[in-house]
């Protein structure tokens, strides 16, 4: 019996909602460790759709703890809303079910307008790069915990410091603003807003890492949810397009208060091709009809800005370096039934550089955008694996295509997905019991 980290192998939006919801049955504990609101994790329960973003999947399963690590970027706002979602779909929510880090940064709106600022400014002109970002004030909320200068959710309950937080928080936001010819920031606004929310936030305050180590002796089963990828990580992503946390499984032990002893399995949820949503390289992007099926038959648009997602063929040199970054034990190898009907199927097993083979991505911005991709292909399959539950329910040449990743990445899959449905699961191995 062990632990489980779930985390993106490529860019996000791989299913790491669908596969923690079916893992979350044999958890205790559900704990999201980085990134904030950027996230948009998709579970289908019974035809019925729930979009989490801040909050892990684990909510929906009643008698279930979901924890918001430290890591973690909270919006207040945004979580209070999700709450109130939530609980509009039948979902309810309370210290009984959610638990906040005390020590997790806030993100307020000043971080939201800033992020959505920078953006503009990029786009409409030659400084700045434009990342494409959610506009959601992840990276300068993180800006600011770096700095040392971050409001936190303990930070609500001590009314007696928080002005002096606020007045240095705002010495640095309204110099930056005065720079880029905005208006600068009351003291007043800052902290009518934060008082404003703090009463819905504060019942869920805890001390995590305390929290956890008691779970952990008593033998309760802990399940990590990773947001984005671990191309977006800000150290081994494809920066600067990138977000701006570690999204790297070592994340799940800083961002929690847990040991990387207890950490246990990894588990990299990986789509059976490529998406990206957002600017930056991505060798195996397909422009043409091909991309434009696996758009239209996998349902590729954001869930959280509604952008269409680019897609290209799978990137099994990508791949590879994510087992290792991540020291991944098994994936979940997901949306394979996307790829019904093709007539040929594509891998990318490496890449050529300025007319030299190299078996990596390489760090470099400019080399990145100038790698091609190296290509094998495989024959398709015409028959339909849409809600397979069974091995023996897949045509031989899906069987043939798992059997190829799994030996180009260097690990076995553990989970096979098939459909959105909760239940639509071919269980290989159980991370929990392996
Ligand atoms: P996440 O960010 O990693 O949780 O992934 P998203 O929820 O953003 O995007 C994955 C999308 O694919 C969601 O709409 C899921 O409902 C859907 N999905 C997950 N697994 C499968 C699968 O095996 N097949 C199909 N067709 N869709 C899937
Ligand atoms: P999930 O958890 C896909 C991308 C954005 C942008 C870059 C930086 O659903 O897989 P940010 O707002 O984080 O500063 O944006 O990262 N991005 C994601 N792409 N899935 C996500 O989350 C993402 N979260 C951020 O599109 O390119
Ligand atoms: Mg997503």
């Amino acid at each position: 019996m062990t632990n489980v980290v779930v985390i993106g192998s490529q860019w996000g939006d791989e299913g790491k909602g669908k596969i923690v919801d079916w893992l979350s049955e044999r958890a205790d504990i559900v704990v999201r460790f980085q990134g904030g609101h950027n996230a948009g994790h998709t579970l289908v329960i019974d035809g019925t759709s729930y979009k989490l973003s801040l909050l892990p999947s684990g909510v929906v399963r009643p008698g279930k703890m979901a924890v918001i690590g430290n890591g973690v970027v909270v919006d207040p706002h945004a979580l209070i809303a999700e709450i109130d979602k939530l609980e509009k779909q039948g979902v309810k929510i309370s210290p009984e079910n959610l638990r906040i880090a005390d020590n997790a940064t806030l993100i307020l709106s000043l971080h939201r307008e800033l992020d959505g600022i920078r953006e503009d400014a990029a786009s409409n002109s030659n400084s700045g790069v434009k990342i494409g970002t959610t506009r959601r004030g992840i990276g300068p909320a993180y800006e600011d915990k770096v700095g040392r200068r971050a409001i936190r959710v303990m930070d609500l309950a001590d009314l007696d410091t928080l002005p002096g937080k606020v007045e240095r928080l705002l010495t640095h936001h309204n110099a930056l603003r005065r720079g880029l010819g905005e208006s600068e920031i009351t003291h007043d606004a800052i902290m009518q807003e934060l008082t404003s929310v703090a009463d819905r936030v504060l019942p869920f305050r805890e001390t995590i890492w305390l929290m956890l180590d008691k779970e952990r002796r008593r033998g309760a089963r802990i399940l990590f949810e990773g947001a984005q990828g671990s191309l977006l990580d800000i150290d081994h992503g494809t920066y600067p397009f990138v977000t701006s946390s570690n999204t790297v499984a070592g994340q799940a032990a800083a961002g929690s208060g847990m040991g990387p002893g207890s950490l246990g399995y990894i588990l990299g949820i990986t789509k059976a091709y490529t998406t990206r949503v957002g600017e930056g390289p991505f060798p195996t992007e397909l422009n043409d009809e091909i991309g434009q099926f696996l758009g239209e038959k996998g349902h590729e648009f954001g869930t959280v800005t509604g952008r269409k997602r680019r897609c290209g063929w799978f990137d099994a040199a990508l791949v590879r370096q994510s087992v290792a970054t991540n020291g991944i034990t098994g994936i979940a190898l997901t949306k394979l039934d996307v790829l019904d009907g093709l007539d040929e199927l594509k891998i990318c097993v490496g890449y050529t550089l300025d007319g030299k083979e190299i078996d990596h991505l390489p760090a470099s911005q400019g080399q990145q955008a100038r790698v091609e991709p190296v290509y094998i292909t495989l024959e398709g399959w015409k028959e339909s694996t849409v809600g397979a539950r069974s091995w023996a329910d897949l045509p031989a040449q899906a069987i043939k295509y798992v059997r190829q990743v799994e030996e180009l990445i260097g690990a076995p899959v553990a989970l096979l997905s098939t459909s959105p449905e909760r239940d639509d699961t071919i269980l290989v191995t159980d991370p929990f019991e392996d």
